[in-house]
């Protein structure tokens, strides 16, 4: 838990508090009285409100461990949900996303009235290319409207999607596409990404040749730019583009129950976790948090999910939250520093943005880049800000209030997982007195607790691991083939409760500060990667003989990659292997888990059984006193591996 120590410091000297104005409270879609309501009234009554049903459910929610189902016998379409009934309600002009391309002008303006037929005639050319209820499709693209839309087109069939993030690797795709049985892949030519491109049809064409189960290539233009076509397997979108005519591709009625989608992340094993969502709970869920934790007023408000639709953020407030609200949000295919370090902002600008939610990770770039950007645009549209991800340090959260909420926003700080698919702990922005740095109460409905190691509750004042203690409308129904693997990771530790594999701890007023991950699993700019993931990309390298990861902090990305090597006899260190190895990482799993630093070292510190002591190289990794060494077998090891640390930190600068 390498963050554990800060942010405990954090929690002794963090004495600022944030009431919400008394305007803002008086305005806001949640009131004090929420907490007080029952679990169960809560929860059927946001079933009720913020879903419409082909037909009822008939029960809440059935409890059998460690799996829930939720609004059961309920018959539902997501996508009928996201974008029909609000055309049928008369506001089809409506404006769903605001479209920003990465180039400079590039923009398009998509009402509820356009997505509808953008959806129907996707879902259209889906099934002409054989797709029908049940299909397991993946899409690999960037964030371009039709992002979203291949995702509904997929929810209307009622054929469940993968979306894997189009920073991944073709080992990354084809591992996902084989893992879920896909038989079709939805991408683009390419993608833009800082002014140049990134080449997605050929990357889903490497990973096409391990994914035999894929019948079919749907290619959306982007760029223009030529790509390979395999006869007889791949489409352009625009040829087989369908009718869009909404009688055409009525909805499917689907279980409550059935899958919606996977959304692949890493655990504590190389192999991510495919964790399965369904219909029904997952979409009262984030339509639920949306509404309350963001106040959304659909008929005025921009909202801003700064997020990659490739991750769980995306799919639960870019995507399925915010439509079946009905709302407004901007969608930006770039990156925040291009063509300037003021692009976030002059959009903030142009669409009147009037709630944003990114990450600390950004927020820390923005601060680095300085306040002078966000000051050469009018942000006074803004009346809310979010932060999800990671832990927000307390000077990251001073300055996103100060700078980009000019003083007078509320933050609200929200945790929750891909497993969890909302927010589940989280101010309310006009109930909660915030504090920097705490994501205080769990959200109505929600029953959260932290345990000490012997499974006892904390009382206030203490720290231990975060667990939830009821079942909640959006939490994962397992991870998809693999039922030992979900009762271990979550169920195992205490009988009843479920891990989230967080420390956390309770302060005097309830208030819920988390810690961090408990586990191998690394939080790098606010993505979860594991480290045996990265160790087994680095030693799947020929020259390579053993290596061990663990991470760093680092001010921008909250924590780094930190890896060290052991070559094979005949390999020699050098700049230039250092860099074949952290390519061969971004090839075999993608960019984001390239390591920050690579240190070579002729061995590894192991225990006399052999195991790799990782606390030891977290250590030096993090230049702290070295604790315990005595059940090391060969002690030298480690003051090789520290000095080997220092001159490579000292090259690195
Ligand atoms: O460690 C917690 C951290 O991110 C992990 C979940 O990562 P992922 O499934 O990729 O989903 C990220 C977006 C929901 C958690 O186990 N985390 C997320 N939000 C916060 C957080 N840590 C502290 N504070 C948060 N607000």
């Amino acid at each position: 838990m390498a963050t554990t120590g800060q942010n405990i410091d954090t929690l002794f000297l963090e004495e600022r508090r944030y009431p919400p104005s008394a305007e803002f409270a008086a305005q806001a879609n949640a009131q004090p009285s929420i907490y007080e309501e029952d679990f169960e009234a809560f929860w059927a009554r946001e079933g009720t409100e913020r879903v419409s049903w082909f037909e009822p459910f008939t029960k809440l929610y059935e409890w059998e461990l460690p799996y829930a189902k939720w609004y059961l016998g309920g018959k539902l379409n997501v996508s009928y949900n996201c974008v029909d009934r609000h055309v049928e309600a008369g506001l089809g002009t409506r404006v769903a996303y605001h479209w920003e391309g990465e180039p400079e002008g590039d923009r398009r303006e998509i009402t509820y009235a356009d997505l509808q037929k953008e959806v129907v005639a996707f879902a259209n050319a889906l099934k002409e290319l054989g797709v029908k209820k049940g299909t397991a499709v993946a899409i690999y693209m960037g964030m371009i409207p039709e992002l979203p839309i291949a995702m509904l087109a997929c929810t209307r069939l009622g054929a469940p999607h993968t979306v894997v993030f189009g920073g991944f690797s073709a080992d990354s795709l084809s591992g996902r596409v084989n893992d879920m049985g896909c038989e079709v892949v939805i991408t683009q030519d390419e993608a833009w990404r800082r002014g140049t491109t990134v080449a997605l049809k050929k990357i889903a064409d490497e990973a096409m040749k391990d994914s035999p189960g894929i019948k079919k290539c749907l290619v959306v233009r982007r760029t223009g730019n030529e790509v390979p076509m395999t006869e007889g397997r791949d489409h352009w979108y625009h040829d087989v583009r369908g009718s869009d005519d909404p009688a055409s591709c009525p909805p499917e009625p689907m279980d409550a129950e059935d899958l919606l989608f996977l959304m692949y992340t890493s655990g504590t094993t190389a192999k991510p976790k495919g964790i399965a969502h369904t219909t029904g709970g997952y979409l009262v869920g984030v339509s639920s948090t949306h509404r309350y934790i963001f106040d959304i007023k659909p008929e005025q408000d921009v909202f801003w999910c700064a997020a990659d639709v490739g991750w769980i953020t995306g799919h639960s407030y870019i995507v399925y939250g915010p439509l079946c609200n009905g709302a407004t949000s901007v969608l930006y295919e770039g990156t925040p520093d291009y063509p300037g370090k003021d692009r976030w902002w002059s959009i903030i600008e142009r669409y009147g943005v009037t709630i944003l939610y990114t990450a600390p990770t950004a927020i820390r770039a923005h601060m680095k880049w300085g306040p002078e950007y966000a000051q050469q645009h009018d942000l006074s549209s803004l009346r809310l800000l979010g932060s999800v991800g990671e832990p927000i340090n307390p000077e990251a959260w001073i300055w996103y209030r100060e700078h980009i909420g000019g003083d007078r926003t509320p933050i609200v700080d929200t945790w929750w997982q891909t497993e969890t698919g909302m927010i589940l702990i989280t101010p309310l922005p006009g109930v909660t007195t915030t504090k920097p740095g705490s994501a205080t109460k769990p959200f109505p409905g929600v029953d959260a607790g932290v345990f000490d190691e012997r499974g006892n509750e904390v009382g206030p004042g203490g720290g231990g691991y975060l667990v939830l203690k009821r079942p909640w409308p959006a939490m994962l129904r397992g991870i998809f083939g693999d039922d030992a693997r979900y009762r271990e990771t979550y169920w195992s530790k205490y009988d009843n409760v479920y891990l989230a594999g967080d420390g956390a701890r309770i302060d005097q007023d309830g208030d819920f500060w988390l810690l961090g991950r408990v586990d191998d699993v690394m939080n790098i700019s606010g993505h979860r990667i594991s480290t045996i993931e990265v160790e087994s990309a680095l030693v799947d390298h020929p020259d390579v003989a053993e290596a061990a990861v663990c991470s760093r902090k680092d001010a921008t990305t909250g924590e780094a990659i930190v890896a060290y090597v052991t070559l094979k006899g005949s390999a020699e260190p050098s700049t230039a292997k250092l860099a074949e190895l952290r390519d061969h990482v971004a090839k075999k799993i993608g960019a984001i888990a390239k390591p920050a630093n690579i240190v070579f070292t002729p061995e590894l510190p192991k225990t006399r059984s052999g195991k790799i002591m990782r606390r030891l190289l977290r250590d030096v990794a993090e230049n702290r006193p070295l604790g315990d060494t005595t059940t090391l077998a060969d002690a030298a090891v480690v003051s090789e591996i520290q000095s080997r640390a220092e001159s490579e930190s000292s090259d690195d600068s």
